[in-house]
């Protein structure tokens, strides 16, 4: 395939969809096929079979569409452009819905519920990054071409040179997505400007954050989207070579990436003389073995590299000596899904969305206690009360907002009071927290807020990887000071111990996990220290979550309160 012939495709297939009576678009998505679209899938097969169909619609499988709890979701678009869509559809629901748009209504089955395309789930959102995920089937090439995919390339290698995409991907303000917000562009300049025979890209799937699943959608939503960006990015720092890692718990993700990675090479678009220009480019997977601390990224080269996944120090970094100590650019799955739509559409269009210093958008799984749980996407600079309130859709039942959980392990709990902030890099800095990947959890006031803090903590505990002390004995420390004040037994010496046990753990861990981890509890201590106080001095937790060990308190005469030994004496 060439640049004249990727037109050309994309140009045919559109007109066959155009032509098409009716187009049925099915999430199949992991949480929905465990809902059940797969049934749904069998039962429309078999109809359009039956009626012989097969040549005037067709079923779109497609990546998350957004609402997942609401699975299995399905949409229908006829030829005049107008669209329905449907929640927690049963398969003879599915069946009454396609007899009844091709004009045979059926009485059986019953009616699904609809859902309006204009609430503000849907209307408060600004799509880029998961801007083709329910349109297209992720397996299907030609779909993704239709909707322009190496479009970004094609231009890239025809009209930019490596240093003009870097200064692109540097205007458009792209700052990483994985957790630190390092800006993209100096990133990439880094690598582009490091002298080397040999040098990399990868894209980090490792994503190991408890909820978050942002990068799997991506992946196995519009894995196109995510080889194209690597094969820009390529051609923008001088490497031949990308790799995809991915998280061994994702086997859907993968198997999607393998089946896109092989299709684009069929076609030109991956491996020798992409395009048919002189620019080589070939992506392979590797599949992580379930650790956390492999996303951390010199951790994660070490385990493409075939050796134990352990974080090594840094300096030098991985833009100067990545794997097989060559300059690599390593960047999140969603950054570099941002990547092709600022080459499309320009760094300024991109630039327009978000704030100063936090610029697009947002992928955020939203969950806990909120109406309409799934995977969003915002505007930078959206506030948490109308993610909370408007995209989510506010608590269930008379549930009162207590806080919202950002930045998973690394991050912190936002209370009430904060739900103004805009959410963008700098400010949830400030409360205490991070913007982390993109895990959010509303919490009501049924959440205990140090039992959520060990929580995090015993994640850490069981993830560290046990290379330096201060993570491996602190983090085991930290666990056990928690559990003993939400099991009420702990002392207000044991909370001064957490303080500076989270300081020190904080201050000399060797990689991100452990100088991380102690955030939860600082950050909890800054807003609830007072429950924190409760399980101490009162041995109660006000949330009434943690099962405390009664401690009978005896009712003394005035005359004998100099015999009580407070345990803090001792
Ligand atoms: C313990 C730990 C786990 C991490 N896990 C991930 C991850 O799953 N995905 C990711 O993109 N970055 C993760 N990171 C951050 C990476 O080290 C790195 O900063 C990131 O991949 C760079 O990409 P970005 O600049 O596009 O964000 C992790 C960091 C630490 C310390
Ligand atoms: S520190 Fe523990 S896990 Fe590591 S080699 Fe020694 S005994 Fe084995
Ligand atoms: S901080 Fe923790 S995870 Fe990181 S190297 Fe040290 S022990 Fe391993
Ligand atoms: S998986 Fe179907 S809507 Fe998210």
């Amino acid at each position: 395939m060439n640049h004249a012939s990727l037109e050309i495709a994309a140009e045919d297939e559109l007109r066959r969809q155009q032509d098409l009576r009716l187009r049925i678009f099915l999430c199949y998505s992991t949480p929905c096929v465990a809902a059940g679209a797969d049934r749904v899938r069998k039962v429309l097969d078999e109809l359009i079979t039956e009626h012989t169909l097969a040549a005037e619609l067709e079923i779109v499988a497609t990546g998350c569409m957004g609402p997942c709890s609401r699975g299995p979701l399905l949409r229908l678009r006829h030829a005049n452009g107008s669209e329905s869509l449907y929640e927690q559809v049963e398969p003879e629901q599915a069946r009454a819905l396609l007899l009844e748009a091709l004009d045979e209504p059926s009485s059986e089955g019953g009616t699904a519920q609809a859902l309006a395309l204009d609430m503000p789930f849907f209307a408060r959102q600004t799509r880029i990054v998961l801007s083709n995920n329910s349109e297209i089937d992720p397996e299907n090439l030609d779909h993704a071409l239709a909707r322009g995919s190496y479009g970004a390339l094609s231009k890239v290698l025809q009209d930019m040179t490596p240093a003009d995409v870097c200064a692109e991907i540097t205007r458009s303000g792209l700052r990483g997505r994985g957790g630190g917000g390092y800006p993209a562009g100096v990133k990439w300049e880094l690598v582009r400007k490091s002298p080397a025979e040999r040098k990399y890209v990868v894209a980090n799937g490792d994503e190991g954050d408890p909820g978050a699943y942002m990068d799997r959608t991506i992946m196995e939503s519009d894995p196109h989207r995510l080889l194209e960006s690597m094969a820009i990015a390529g051609y923008a720092v001088g490497a031949e070579q990308g790799y995809l890692y991915v998280r061994g718990e994702y086997p859907l993700a993968a198997a999607r990436l393998v089946k896109a990675i092989k299709a684009a090479e069929r076609r030109g678009l991956l491996g020798s003389r992409v395009l048919g220009s002189n620019f080589n480019f070939r992506v392979d997977l590797r599949v992580g073995a379930g650790a956390f601390v492999c996303g951390e990224e010199t951790a994660l080269m070490v385990s493409i590299m075939g050796r134990r996944g352990q974080p090594v120090p840094r300096p030098p970094y991985p833009a100067q000596s990545g794997l097989w100590g060559m300059p690599t650019l390593i960047n999140n799955v969603e950054t570099f899904a941002n990547v092709a739509p600022i080459i499309a559409k320009g760094a300024d269009w991109f630039a327009s969305f978000g704030t100063e210093k936090s610029k697009g958008t947002k992928v955020f799984a939203l969950c806990g206690e909120v109406v309409n749980s799934g995977l969003i996407e915002v505007p930078m600079g959206i506030s948490l009360r109308d993610i909370v309130f408007d995209v989510g859709g506010g608590l269930p039942e008379e549930g009162r907002f207590k806080a919202a959980q950002t930045g998973g392990p690394s991050g912190g709990c936002i209370p009430a009071d904060h739900l103004d902030t805009p959410v963008d890099y700098e400010s949830l800095q400030q409360l205490g927290s991070i913007m982390g990947s993109g895990g959010l959890i509303v919490m009501n006031d049924r959440s205990c807020m140090p039992d959520v803090a060990k929580f995090f903590v015993e994640f850490c505990r069981d993830e560290s990887c046990g290379k330096c002390v201060p993570c491996r004995v602190g983090t085991l420390e930290m666990y056990q000071i928690m559990e003993r004040i939400t099991k009420g037994s702990a002392n207000m010496h044991d909370l001064e111990l957490l303080e500076d046990l989270c300081d020190l753990v904080q201050e000399t861990s060797l990689c991100g996990l452990g100088m991380t981890a102690p955030n939860p509890v600082h950050n909890t201590l800054q807003y609830f220290r007072d429950e924190y106080l409760a399980h101490i001095r009162d041995k109660h937790c006000p949330a009434g979550v943690c099962q405390l060990d009664h401690v009978p308190v005896l009712d003394m005469p005035e005359h004998a309160s100099h015999l009580i030994i407070d345990r803090e004496e001792l």
